[in-house]
């Protein structure tokens, strides 16, 4: 087994290691603890937490607890996307930062463009307010780098029609069959980092036959082409798992999906 780190380029002088834990859906406590622990012990120097997970605390114990210096762990957290009123998002900054007993996070971001019971509601001019506020936030130091998660082009080019820091990270739901292509091509084009969640389509994409069939080619799970295929699409991927040999073999990226392969799984673009 060997993991591969890299990195993109985030902002001057910051970089993010294109593999990340994801720690969505894995409870507060023993089960968030142990998983990041292991994780970080596995390899992974980059995790994504939220303030809706309900997990930083035991996250950020684990990065503290971890022995590794602060420097050599990327943490995220986000912004509750039920928060749409600006003179609430500094409260919520500070409930994270005690929650995650860190100096700073790496990359604090919109958790999405809507509350979650009104997806697709117009709050252009809520997350104008709101991302000034984390532009505020960047500019103090606790947060080094500053994003949004599920936004749309449309989103996106309100705030850039409005801001001062240029949104560096979108975190979308990204896997085999769907990738998004309008919203990743609009943030190439700006220099916005793309990050894919639910590589594994939250586990659906592991009973595929026709991905267990290029995983075959390689010798590697149907989770590794999955995650491996973020990366290769120059994205960062944030796969989640609660079983430690499903971390390690998620950080096992020593291969290369060959160029067939590659136009298969673009092929299979709104399959599922
Ligand atoms: P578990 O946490 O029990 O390991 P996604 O990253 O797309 O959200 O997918 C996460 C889902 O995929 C979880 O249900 C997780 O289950 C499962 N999973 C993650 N990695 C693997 C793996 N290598 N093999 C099988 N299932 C996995």
């Amino acid at each position: 087994m060997s993991i591969v780190r890299t990195d993109l380029p985030l902002a001057p002088g910051a970089a993010i290691p294109t593999l990340g834990f994801g720690t969505w859906q894995i409870p507060d406590g023993a089960p968030a603890y142990d998983a990041t622990a292991a994780a970080l012990r596995a390899g992974y120097r980059h995790v994504d937490s939220a303030r809706a997970y309900g997990n930083e605390a035991s996250v950020g114990r684990a990065v503290r607890d971890s022995g590794l210096p602060r420097d050599e762990v990327f943490v995220t957290s986000k912004l509750p996307a039920e928060i749409k009123d600006q003179r609430k998002v500094a409260a919520s900054f500070e409930e994270t930062m005690r929650l995650l007993a860190l100096d700073y996070v790496d990359l604090y971001l919109i958790h999405a463009p809507w509350p979650w019971s009104e997806i697709g509601k117009d709050c252009t001019a809520q997350n104008k307010l709101v991302w000034a506020e984390l532009e505020a936030i960047h500019a103090t130091g606790r947060a080094r780098a500053i994003g949004v998660s599920n936004f749309s082009v449309t989103d996106l080019q309100a705030i850039l029609d409005g801001c001062t820091v240029v949104p560096m990270v979108n975190q979308i739901r990204w896997f085999v069959g769907h990738t998004q292509p309008d919203v990743v091509g609009f943030c190439k084009q700006h220099g916005i980092v793309v990050e894919a969640y639910s590589p594994l389509a939250t586990g659906r994409l592991l009973g595929d036959t026709r991905l267990a069939a290029v995983a075959a080619r390689y010798g590697k799970s149907v989770a590794q082409v999955c995650i491996r295929y973020a990366l290769q699409h120059g994205l960062v991927a944030l796969p989640k798992s609660t079983h430690p040999a499903r971390i390690v073999e998620n950080a096992d990226m020593d291969f290369v999906i060959g160029d067939a392969d590659m136009a298969l799984l673009d092929g299979l673009e709104g399959a599922r």
